[in-house]
């Protein structure tokens, strides 16, 4: 008999970002599993406090997420064979890691749940871990969407993601070289890519802990804030430990 795996997006770290459909898969859930990230403790903190809030009586099991090499990662601009299998090999340790701690916590027929930051379609790896789990253990996905921080970014400046009749464009800050950059949304980005790739002109949209009380928020052309926005983001990473920031560059 199969588990199903509930797989709940629960918004960009705004408690409010919750939905019912969230509440209700968490509650349904057996047990609710967190790949406990060595240096996440802000963020596995905000996930147990939505648990304690929300589904008080469904157990955590944290599951210590396995070590990724990034050595194939340094200098690359784009993905390539060493990167896939790094990332390939990460995701099978991933899986075997939560095959194991499903069986322990789980009843056959019964419903494993996964806390996603944001929404599980975005720059997530949790569906991919969990078809890889499926190889060993009968599991069948199902997805409750959450608030992603491209949500979350434009809500707080409220702006629109796209211009009238344009098309919006998502990436990576590894990728961004690629890109026109006329309208460009662009997440995980350590290095502040923009700086490299942007016109003077362009009007850059940026927000760093969306929807927690740490929140910051600074937009305007990249030669007037461009410089602020890299200052701010190094004293934040400092001071927090962490950070998570994404921005939309726009050409005027
Ligand atoms: C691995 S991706 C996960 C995206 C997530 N699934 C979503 O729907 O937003 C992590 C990236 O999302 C962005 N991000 C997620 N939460 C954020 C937040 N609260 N504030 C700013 N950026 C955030 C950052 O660009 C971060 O590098």
């Amino acid at each position: 008999m199969s588990r199903t795996a509930l797989v709940i997006g629960i918004g960009a770290g705004d408690p409010g970002h919750v939905t019912v459909g969230a509440i209700d898969a968490m509650r349904a859930a057996d047990a609710l599993f967190l790949l406990d990230k060595p240096n996440a403790g802000t963020l596995t903190g905000i996930r147990q406090e939505i648990v304690d809030r929300h589904a008080p009586d469904t157990p955590v099991v944290l599951v210590p997420d396995p070590p990724r090499d990034r050595s194939a990662e340094r200098g690359a601009s784009r993905p390539d064979g060493a990167y896939a299998a790094n990332v390939g090999a990460w995701h099978d340790a991933r899986a075997a890691a939560l095959a194991d701690a499903l069986v322990e916590h789980v009843p056959e027929g019964g419903n494993a749940g996964f806390l996603v930051w944001g929404d599980p379609s975005l720059y997530d790896s949790t569906l991919r871990v969990i078809d890889r789990v499926s190889a060993t253990i009968p599991l069948v996905p199902k997805v409750i969407p959450g608030i992603t921080s491209v949500q979350a970014l434009t809500a707080a400046h409220a702006i629109l993601l796209n211009r009238v009749g344009e098309p919006i464009h998502i990436t990576t800050g590894r990728r961004l070289h690629e890109d026109d950059g006329r309208n460009t949304v662009v997440m995980l980005d350590a290095d502040c890519t923009f700086r490299e790739t942007a016109h003077p002109d362009d009007h850059i949209y940026w927000g760093a802990y969306l929807g927690t009380p740490d929140e910051i928020l600074l937009d305007g052309p990249v030669s007037e804030v461009g410089d602020l926005i890299a200052r701010t983001r190094a004293e934040a990473r400092e001071k927090h430990g962490w950070i998570m920031d994404v921005y939309l560059l726009r050409r005027p």
